[in-house]
């Protein structure tokens, strides 16, 4: 039996299980969910075994575990390393949710006329990584396997994956393969097959803002004692100027200009401005003055306010001159930025910034490096080929917005090229409500990691 007959005969076992997976309320960030996690790390150790995996094993790490395992068919043979997440973000707001988001569901969309499966981690990234392992189940019942294959499966991307580099550098040797095979990203549509060559770095501070050493009444007070609302609202408008450039002293300084000739060519990926603004119902888009929204999001960094909050926000009003402000701010950083020296660069500058009417906190939560992959290395050779087999098109070099901070430390440890192979569409509203994987996407999905490793085998001449 061939791979596509044996996913057409197992097509829906393969979404059931996906569904008994998104069950699990995984979300790394809240400790009340601590079971959970655990709990989704022991289903992915049962499916890789179920699979047809060897040394399965749960690793232990001072937080969430990793999952390893692997098959070594034959040592002359290519080594494939998949890497994923079982974890997700929080579900917050609940009340934004069409259902509710760890009780999956199938519903047909505009773009998804086949049915998309909305759940909390659908695309991110338990729909994605899950692909490969019905894809190794597949090569492996059809005894088609043709490379070695290792899985690594964290459950702490959502929060930097702390306790992943760790890993990565005590398990060199475990971990050697000749290319990483990471669904976590998305391309530009159904019809427009990508591969992300390009992901930008973080930097995600807290900041504090305090007045007086207590709640003031603000009639007795306003006016006369520096309110850290207002004063941090100030201090973070002026981080950007009337161009949208950030006024940090020395934040672009190791930015990489692009070539006139790369830029031209970025923008050459199919793009329809008033489409993206239809989808997103606003009427403008807004950023750095002089560059396109490709290069705002693939080869520019940004700095955004996350969150912000202090004094009243319950119901009703309440005369108050609150103690203190606070706000989470992330900066996404492309190469060559180096996280730690913007989160300096960033903690010196607000300082500064602030009047002596207050005092500021400034913390560090976590970061992570940009990357850019080549578009030339066999292991990406044999996406586009794949890709190209089951979409029909050959796939374009995008670069992307988002962080997976661990790209960067594979390629600097393991030395072997990172192949973002995402399958997702960029509505997919990843940690947003409603979130969604289409049907079809984790189908063509698991077909073509299936023709990834027919390609790589060929490519590297096994
Ligand atoms: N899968 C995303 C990253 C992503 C999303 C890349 C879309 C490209 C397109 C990943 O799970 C994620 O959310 N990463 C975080 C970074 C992390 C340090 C919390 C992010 O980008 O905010
Ligand atoms: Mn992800
Ligand atoms: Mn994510």
């Amino acid at each position: 039996m061939s791979v596509a007959s044996y996913l057409e005969k197992n097509k829906d076992r393969f979404l059931q299980e996906l569904f008994d997976l998104l069950r699990i309320p995984s979300v790394s960030a809240d400790p009340k969910f601590k079971g959970d996690v655990v709990a989704a790390a022991n289903f992915v150790k049962n499916s890789l075994e179920k699979a047809g995996a060897d040394r399965v094993e749960i690793c232990d790490t001072p937080g969430f575990p990793i999952v390893y395992g692997e098959k070594i068919i034959n040592p002359n043979f290519p080594t494939v390393l998949v890497y994923g997440h079982y974890d997700v973000q929080p579900a917050d707001p609940y009340e934004l949710w069409d259902s509710p988001p760890f009780e999956p569901v199938l519903k047909k969309t505009a773009i998804h006329p086949e049915g998309a499966i909305f759940a909390r981690g659908a695309a991110d990234d338990k729909g994605q990584f899950y692909m490969h392992i019905k894809a190794f189940e597949a090569m492996m019942a059809t005894s088609d396997l043709p490379c070695n294959v290792k899985f690594m499966i964290e459950g702490e991307e959502e929060i930097g994956s702390d306790n992943l580099d760790q890993f990565v550098l005590a398990n060199k040797e475990r971990l050697k393969a000749d290319v990483i095979l990471i669904s976590d990203t998305h391309m530009i549509g159904m019809d427009n097959p990508s591969i992300t060559v390009g992901l930008r770095g973080m930097a995600y501070m807290e900041v504090e803002v305090c007045g007086a050493n207590r709640d003031l009444h603000s009639g007795t007070y306003g006016g006369a004692v520096a309110n850290p609302i207002n004063v941090l609202c100030k201090m973070i408008a002026s981080l950007k100027d009337e161009n949208e450039h950030i006024t940090i002293p020395g934040f672009y300084e190791k930015v990489q200009e692009l070539r006139a000739a790369q830029r031209q060519r970025l923008n050459e990926a199919p793009f329809d401005l008033s489409e993206y603004k239809g989808k997103l119902d606003i009427q403008e888009v807004h950023g750095e003055k002089g560059y396109s929204t490709i290069e705002r999001i693939g080869i520019r960094p940004t700095l955004d306010v996350n969150g912000i909050w202090g004094g009243y926000t319950g119901e009703g009003a309440k005369t108050v001159l609150p103690s203190k402000a606070f706000a989470k701010i992330s900066m996404r950083l492309v190469p060559d930025q180096d996280w730690h020296e913007i989160a300096t660069l960033f903690e010196t500058h607000f300082k500064a910034i602030a009047p002596a009417s207050v005092t500021v906190k400034v913390k560090a939560h976590h970061g992570g490096a940009p990357a850019v992959v080549s578009d030339s290395s066999l292991g990406y050779q044999a996406a586009e080929a794949a890709m190209e087999e089951t979409f029909g098109k050959r796939p374009i070099p995008t670069r992307e917005g988002g962080s997976i901070p661990i790209v960067a430390l594979f390629q600097k440890e393991l030395g072997s090229d990172p192949i973002l192979f995402g399958f997702g569409l960029d509505t997919d509203a990843l940690h947003s409500p409603n979130e969604h994987y289409g049907v079809k996407n984790y189908l063509i999905g698991i077909e073509t990691i299936a023709a990834f490793f027919r390609h790589f085998s060929t490519l590297q001449g096994k």
